[in-house]
């Protein structure tokens, strides 16, 4: 079976990745979600798995790079956000794939000290065997409204040179 990984431009891919994300994050969906009236940072850039024998895009990650500050201290960092496998492609290990390949894409930007992800408790183990670990400090981060603090998903980071436990996060914009 063939398989194509691209990573590509956030903003110029979304098209792409987007009938993806409808399908698994439909309104109806999302309305039903502790951080269904969240505003999301655009991903900077994706990974498009592409999966030909099963019919086109399988696996979609959003790579984000921004400069946060962790106990005040400015620190560079990754972040992945919406993974996804379409519904009729998992346990395939594509998600597994996609998110190696972007974490391979934050780990070559010399800048970066950790990456940090989100999510809810269904993943918690899929990401625990992935190498990510909790992180059990608050994070906050900004909304149209202002700055919040953000509980609505659970923080996990990933070392590439150390990744900080706990203590205080400011993502110093919008979440991923
Ligand atoms: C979570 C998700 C991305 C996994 O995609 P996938 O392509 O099926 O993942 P993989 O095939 O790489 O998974 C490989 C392994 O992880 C396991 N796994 C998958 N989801 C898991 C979960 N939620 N918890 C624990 N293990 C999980 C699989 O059993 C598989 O194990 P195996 O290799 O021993 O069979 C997919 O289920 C999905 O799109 N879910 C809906 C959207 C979502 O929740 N995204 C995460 C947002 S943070």
């Amino acid at each position: 079976m063939s398989i194509e990984v691209d990573i590509l431009n956030g903003d110029a891919s979304w098209a792409r990745a987007e009938p993806l994300h409808r399908a698994i994050w439909g309104r109806h969906v999302v309305e039903k979600q502790p951080w269904a009236h969240i505003e999301w940072a655009n991903a900077d850039l994706r990974v498009l798995l592409d999966a030909p024998d099963d019919g086109g895009l399988a696996c979609h990650v959003g790579i984000y790079f921004r400069t946060i500050t962790w106990n005040r201290h400015k620190v560079h960092v990754g972040g992945i956000g919406g993974v996804a496998t379409r519904e009729d492609c998992r346990r395939r290990g594509y998600a597994s794939l996609a998110i190696d390949a972007a974490v391979h894409t934050i780990r070559a930007n010399d800048a970066v000290k950790f990456a940090i992800l989100f999510c809810e408790p269904h993943n918690f183990a899929f990401y625990q065997a992935r190498g990510w670990h909790p992180f059990t400090g608050e994070v906050y981060c900004e909304q149209p409204s202002g700055q919040i603090r953000f509980e609505a998903m659970t923080p996990f980071v990933y070392d590439v040179v150390r990744a900080p436990r706990d203590g205080k996060i400011d993502l110093c914009g919008l979440p991923w």
